[in-house]
């Protein structure tokens, strides 16, 4: 007999940016697995469809994060659905080379509409909600939100944004009982390097070097990132709010 997957999450609502490919694909599996009802968001349509097949509690809402309006729709969404929010899981971002040389404002504006200011509106348009269902956000950081990463440091920059924004919320919102808290990946699976503009030789040799340097001797997959965005999430973890969490292999340590 197959064991079945524990329903920490029946009854509750989850939104998870992201969700038509890598990390954020997994935890919409892994939230519908344990018994939530999930939104996934994210700009293909088809991507987020393959995330759902299969799972006929995940709901797609395709929608452009960037989009300054997309953030209350998307709450609105999962509201006119399910009538509740639960969880927020801001998992959608990017990762931008962008040496000084060749730093511009549409750079620095790409990515940090996306990685900062999407969260943010999203957060806010989900405060309501979170506050009468004693909610909990899970941000998506990176190893590089606490430590310096050359050629990217907008990148780097936009993930110790969030982890600043992670702790101010988790004490601004304490008293209403709402929980804050952040995962911060290292090197893992997903489509990341090939949206970040690279050639696919060059993504083969990254991985090969990110490898190398991890002390577990491997990138991470998806599903072991997501497992700790769910744990986080958990009502058993009602305790912990305004941290975030390294997932990396070790990389942290170097
Ligand atoms: N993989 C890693 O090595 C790693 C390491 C550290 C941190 N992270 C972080 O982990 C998070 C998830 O990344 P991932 O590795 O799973 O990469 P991924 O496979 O590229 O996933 C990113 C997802 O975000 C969606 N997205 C991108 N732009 C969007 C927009 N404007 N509006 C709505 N959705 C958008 C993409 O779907 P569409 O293109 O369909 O919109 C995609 O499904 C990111 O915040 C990333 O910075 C990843």
């Amino acid at each position: 007999m197959t064991a079945r997957p524990q329903q920490e999450f029946t009854d509750k609502v989850a939104i998870v940016t992201g969700a038509g490919s890598g990390i954020g694909r997994a935890a919409a599996r892994a939230f519908a697995d344990a018994g939530a009802r999930v939104l996934g968001v994210g700009r293909r349509r088809h991507a987020l469809k393959e995330t759902a097949a299969d799972h006929s509690a995940i709901g797609v809402h395709p929608a452009d994060l960037r989009d300054p309006e997309a953030p209350q729709q998307i709450i609105d969404d999962a509201i006119d659905r399910w009538g509740r929010v639960d969880v927020l899981v801001s998992n959608a971002g990017v990762m931008r080379m962008m040496p000084l040389p060749q730093t511009t404002a549409e750079g620095i504006e790409d990515v940090f509409s996306l990685n900062v200011t999407a969260p943010s509106l999203l957060a806010s348009a989900a405060l309501p909600h979170l506050r009468r269902t004693g909610g909990t956000i899970v941000n998506v950081s990176s190893t590089f939100g606490h430590r310096p990463l050359p050629q990217a440091a907008h990148y780097a920059a936009s993930k110790a944004a969030i982890e600043q924004l992670t702790r101010s919320w988790a004490l601004e919102l304490a008293s209403d009982e709402i929980r804050i808290n952040a995962v911060a990946p290292g090197p893992t699976e997903s489509e990341a390097l090939a949206a970040a503009g690279l050639p696919a030789a060059d993504v083969e040799a990254v991985k090969r070097d990110e490898a190398a340097r991890i002390p577990l001797g491997r990138r991470g997959e998806p599903e072991e990132v997501a497992a700790w965005i769910l744990h986080l999430a958990d009502p058993a973890a009602a305790w912990i709010t305004g941290q975030v969490l390294t997932v990396d292999g070790g990389l942290d340590l170097t």
